[in-house]
């Protein structure tokens, strides 16, 4: 089976394509021909460093896969072969609270990554897939899908009728405006180009911002809301946004702190949070069980989630290109089929 290896910080030149003997499956195990990965942010800084991972060995990168069950293990009782199922970003992270041993062999950060045309791996790991969607799409709730479904449900506590602001149209981002659409609030969404603001308002974003024409753009979110403030900020931005998050949040209102395209360094000046009572939390992907309840929401809600561009299977150096270049919008595909 073709596999892509990378050792991490090695760069987009040095992923490698090889053929691969598939592992056996043992009595817990299942075997998945994946068909299609979605990518993140964080393969890519993965692969180009720096990110900590388990091992300078090369790695199989890749959190997200989506395919179907071929093999079973005499134990399993989860699923059969021929189910439709997506690889879970935590395997050992099942429910309950975050721990340090639920958050360890995350995949693609070390241990077996999806970016291969067979994983082997444990019951425990795998969610069953909504019926609507493409393998694609599938793969996209394993990270972007469930950290969004944290951030706005679980951390956030988002209600109906709450407003959110979501910054740039990546993949986090848009899951986000689709879900929180779908669930009745009102979604303010930044981006740098006019193009993608047009393509976020026809999926529903009730207003778009260029954070590259209104670099203020927190008092322009304020605006918006009447001098209130927003409800929920999802922060994925970092070094460069966060204070402008700040200014953009209603009192008492919460900001998920998600990731840092701009940097994950900065100061934080402790009035910007005692004089409102903002909450700041920090948001790691999410548990099995909150990746199933988002695929029970996107089945009823039938919502499909927004993947820009899906490449070959053998074109993983192309699509990281992509990624890295900040075209897309939504979620950048490979696909195994
Ligand atoms: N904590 C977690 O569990 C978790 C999970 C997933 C992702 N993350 C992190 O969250 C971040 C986003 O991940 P992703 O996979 O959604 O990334 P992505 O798909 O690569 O999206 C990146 C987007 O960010 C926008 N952007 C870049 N600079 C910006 C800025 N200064 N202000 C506002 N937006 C900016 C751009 O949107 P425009 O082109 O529209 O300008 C770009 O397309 C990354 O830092 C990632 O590591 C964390």
């Amino acid at each position: 089976m073709k596999t892509w290896r990378v050792v991490a910080g090695s760069r987009i030149e040095g992923l490698a394509l090889g053929e691969e003997t598939p592992a056996r499956t043992g009595s817990t195990q299942l075997r998945v021909r994946v068909h299609a990965a979605t990518l993140n942010y964080r393969d890519l800084l993965i692969v180009n460093g720096p990110y900590p991972v388990s091992t300078q060995a090369p790695l199989v990168p890749g959190s997200d896969g989506a395919g179907e069950v071929v093999e079973v293990g005499s134990a399993v009782t989860r699923f059969k072969s021929g189910d439709r199922v997506a690889t879970c970003f935590f395997p050992n992270w099942v429910d309950g609270r975050m721990s340090r041993p639920g958050i360890t062999g995350a995949l693609g950060g070390g241990d077996g990554g999806t970016f291969a045309e067979e994983i082997v791996l444990d019951e425990r790991a795998l969610v069953r897939s909504p019926a609507h969607l493409d393998f694609a799409q599938a793969a996209s709730l394993t990270c972007a899908g469930t950290t969004a479904w944290h951030a706005l449900f679980e951390a956030g506590r988002l209600r109906p009728g709450n407003t959110v602001l979501l910054l740039g149209t990546g993949g986090v981002s848009i899951w986000a405006l689709q879900l929180a659409k779908a669930a009745g609030a009102r979604v303010i969404i930044t981006s740098s180009s006019n193009e993608k603001l047009a393509r976020a308002r026809a999926l529903g974003a009730d207003a778009g911002i260029n954070y590259a024409q209104v670099p203020e753009w927190g008092a322009e979110v304020r605006r918006l809301t009447g001098g209130e403030g927003v409800d929920l900020v999802l922060e994925v931005g970092g070094e460069k946004t966060l204070a402008q998050s700040l200014a953009s949040v209603r009192m008492q209102g919460a900001v998920m702190v998600i990731g840092g395209v701009s940097g994950l360094g900065g100061t934080m000046v402790p009035r910007q949070l005692v004089g409102v009572a903002t909450r700041m939390q920090g948001v790691y992907v999410g548990s099995r069980q909150m990746h199933e309840d988002l695929a029970r929401f996107v089945e009823v809600a039938q919502i499909k989630p927004v993947v820009d561009r899906v490449f070959a299977g053998t074109e993983a150096p192309d699509a990281f290109r992509y990624l890295a270049a900040g075209k897309h919008f939504g979620k950048v595909a490979l696909s195994f089929a």
